[in-house]
């Protein structure tokens, strides 16, 4: 049973949920398997009760602020794709046409769908040719913030990313209004093996201010919606209400550390799972992670939203939370609010899950050390994907990942098919540090089937940087 989706509140009520919360709601199993009752006829609905979908990949133009053209492939002709919202339990039946020019599935990035519909080429399924298409068929839960994106190649940095969204019946904070920000890294050419893009366009990484020794992808431009700095998304609030703000990163290989001006950020989700809220000045999100924050909008103008690439020098992405009949001018182009300077940043640890896994020692563990071979092979214990073993697991069994970085560079390393526990809470994506950072996780082997583990960071997973956990 979950003590918070069960409880049958009104928005005012549940706004005391943190203190409720603190207070000792303690951490209730995981039941990821509760459905609730499709809800029954409505608009995209079918008979058999599945809410229809059709998602159409295909090459695309997009044009950002100053009119600048860029061909790219794009899912219904939208940067980033159409945002696709269910209702928690409810089936979705989506059809992938494929009109692109190559091969290509769809990951429904966090959701613990069945394998057949993982959208993992070569792994749970061919890739869909072109003019083809494919049925997606699967439940809406649990509840949260994902995303979908290409899996094939390097597809995902050609622009078929998108946000998805399944609604709580019973969201455990209250919130008026609810804004997705995704957070991308835009390229303007088709994108290749990192030293193929190499040139002029090619760019050298930063760490902490200094140089790196590593280089970057030649992004155009970090995008909040499609959206460069000087022509940013503006999102309308009223004074007094409560900003639900989703971040999505499905960036191909960047990580943002992410601010409000004049305002905290009281994170409630982390990668979609609810969590006792916690109040930030900033929080760091990485390639594949999503974090649900709650912005009290009590101060009046037009702030920016900023989130700066914590590894590249490029301009920070915005976006702007305007005040209904605020006169205050547009925040000016490279303004960096307070938070991105000093304050509090989210950690991990700061993070209690509102549901958990069972406490218990593992049935199997596996070291598994982060690193590459200059820059153009990354590995997983010295293995680089395809040439790598499979990660066997035995269902029901609990499984430990001990995870350490011996490269500089970060890895958010994200599980398919299964959520596991991190510290206090529960994700699908976690970062792991360089410079020898090390994470630890367990998951319950629950879903079986063939699973991608991997670096999201696009090239890193392209160099090898992924395994597969085989159910055997
Ligand atoms: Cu967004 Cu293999 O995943
Ligand atoms: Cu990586």
């Amino acid at each position: 049973m979950d003590p918070i989706l069960n409880r049958r509140l009104t928005r005012r009520r549940i706004v005391t949920v943190g203190a409720a919360a603190a207070a000792g709601w303690a951490l209730a199993p995981l039941t990821l398997t509760a459905r609730a009752a499709s809800s029954g006829a409505e608009s995209g609905q079918s008979q058999a009760g599945a809410r229809e979908i059709r998602l159409t990949a295909a090459e695309g133009e997009v044009v950002l602020g100053d009119g600048t053209r860029y061909r790219k492939w794009l899912y219904d002709g939208a940067f980033p794709g159409p945002a696709l919202r269910a209702r928690e339990g409810e089936r979705l039946r989506i059809t992938l046409q494929n009109r692109t020019t190559a091969g290509t599935t769809v990951h429904w990035h966090g959701i613990p769908v069945p394998n057949p519909m993982d959208g993992v080429p070569g792994l749970t399924q061919a890739p869909v040719g072109p003019g083809d298409s494919f049925v997606y068929e699967f439940d809406a839960a649990p509840a949260g913030t994902y995303m979908y994106h290409s899996h094939a190649a390097l597809q995902l940095d050609r622009g078929l990313i998108g946000p998805l969204i399944i609604e709580e019946h019973t969201p455990h904070v209250a919130y008026d209004r609810d804004y997705l920000l995704v957070l991308d890294d835009f390229l303007a050419d088709s994108p290749g093996p990192l030293e193929a893009m190499a040139g002029n366009g090619r760019r050298r990484g930063m760490m902490g201010g200094m140089m790196g020794g590593f280089v970057v992808p030649p992004y155009a431009a970090l995008l909040i919606n499609g959206r460069p700095p000087d022509d940013p998304d503006v999102l309308e609030v009223r004074r007094g209400e409560r900003i639900r703000l989703r971040l999505i990163n499905p960036s191909g290989a960047t990580t943002y550390r992410v601010a409000a001006g004049g305002h905290r950020m009281t994170v409630t989700h982390a990668d979609g799972q609810p969590a006792e809220p916690v109040t930030v000045d900033s929080l760091v999100v990485s390639m594949g992670e999503r974090y649900d924050v709650v912005v009290e909008a009590d101060n009046p103008g037009a702030w920016p939203i900023v989130a700066a690439s914590v590894e590249a020098r490029h301009r920070p992405a915005r976006a702007i939370l305007r005040y209904r009949g605020s006169k205050a001018p547009m925040p000016a182009v490279g303004a960096v609010p307070e938070g991105l300077r000093g304050g509090r940043m989210l950690r991990l640890g700061d993070l209690r899950g509102l549901r958990a896994l069972p406490e218990g020692a593992p049935d199997r563990t596996y070291n598994l050390t982060l690193s590459g071979r200059g820059e153009t092979v990354w590995t997983i214990d010295g293995q680089a994907w395809p040439d790598a073993e499979p990660i066997r697991v035995s269902r029901g069994e609990r499984v430990r990942f001990n995870m350490v970085n011996h490269s500089m560079m970060l890895h958010p390393m994200h599980l398919h098919g299964h959520f596991f526990q991190v510290g206090g809470v529960l994700k699908d994506t976690v970062l792991v540090p360089g410079h020898m950072g090390r994470v630890t996780f367990d998951f319950i082997a629950d879903n079986p089937g063939r699973w991608l583990f991997h670096c999201h960071n696009l090239y890193h997973m392209e160099a090898g940087m992924a395994r597969e956990v085989r159910y055997t």
